[in-house]
């Protein structure tokens, strides 16, 4: 087994100070493990989204550590976290919705474009990932001509455009039927083998969780089982 993730002690606190104090994440200690699919389960409100976004980079833990292939990451500074979370992670994350105007090419081009990269070249790249998603033939229709489905593969294009090593995925299956989750997860997988893909999802659905490879569940914040 080959850790990527590893967080120790990890604690997040929401409102210190204040009476709405939440400990949303209580001394999580994990290991996730390269190319594998890990998944987080745990009833609403136990603190699976804070731990993702601490996993992710997106927020710091208020107490202990984060080691992502071994570097220390919770006190890093801000620019070396972003470049570090630019380079190695893909979000599929509910509140990141596609931009129903534009094309599927260009909303899977779009982190690209933000980072300097010519707009040949990202379309280019986007095109490239949509192909492998079997999408080519709906490249250049725009998102709001597509299917929930095809809608989803965007999204994944999207969070794959820069060849991360690392995807987290929060609730992924929420808004889709189990049609759809199984294509989802099937096309997770296969970035799984083919790519050596690490997965992160946060998910109470048993679809996910059964499709799993390991699975850990939360409760009121804290790593009750693995
Ligand atoms: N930004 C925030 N500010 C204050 N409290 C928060 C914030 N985000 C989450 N919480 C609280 O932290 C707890 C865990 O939330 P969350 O991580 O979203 O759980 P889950 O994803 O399992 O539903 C909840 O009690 C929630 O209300
Ligand atoms: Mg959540």
């Amino acid at each position: 087994m080959v850790t990527i993730i590893e967080t120790r002690n990890v604690w997040k606190t929401y409102g210190i100070d204040t009476p709405r104090r939440v400990d949303a994440v209580r001394d999580a200690s994990i290991k996730i493990e390269r190319s594998k699919v890990t998944a987080i389960g745990g009833p609403s409100g136990s603190g699976k989204t804070t731990l993702l976004s601490i996993i992710g980079l997106l927020i710091r833990p208020t107490q202990g550590q984060v080691v992502i292939e071994s570097i220390e990451v919770s006190r890093v500074s801000e620019l070396y976290r972003t470049r570090l979370r630019r380079n190695k992670i893909g979000f599929i994350f509910q509140s990141q919705y596609l931009i129903p105007q534009l094309t599927s090419i260009e909303n899977v081009a779009l982190p690209l474009l933000c980072t300097n990269t010519s707009r040949s070249k990202a379309e280019e790249q986007a095109r490239k990932i949509l192909l492998e998603m079997g999408m080519e033939d709906r490249a250049d229709f725009r998102v709001a001509e597509l299917s929930g489905g095809e809608q989803q593969r965007v999204s994944i294009a999207r969070a794959l455009v820069r060849s991360p090593e690392i995807l987290i995925a929060d609730e992924p299956s929420s808004s889709i039927d189990k049609t759809l989750t199984h294509e989802l997860l099937e096309t997770i997988r296969s970035m799984v083998s083919e790519k050596g893909l690490t997965v992160i999802v946060a998910s109470h659905d048993p679809i996910v969780l059964d499709w799993a490879d390991i699975v850990m569940t939360m409760s009121d914040g804290e790593i009750i089982s693995e």
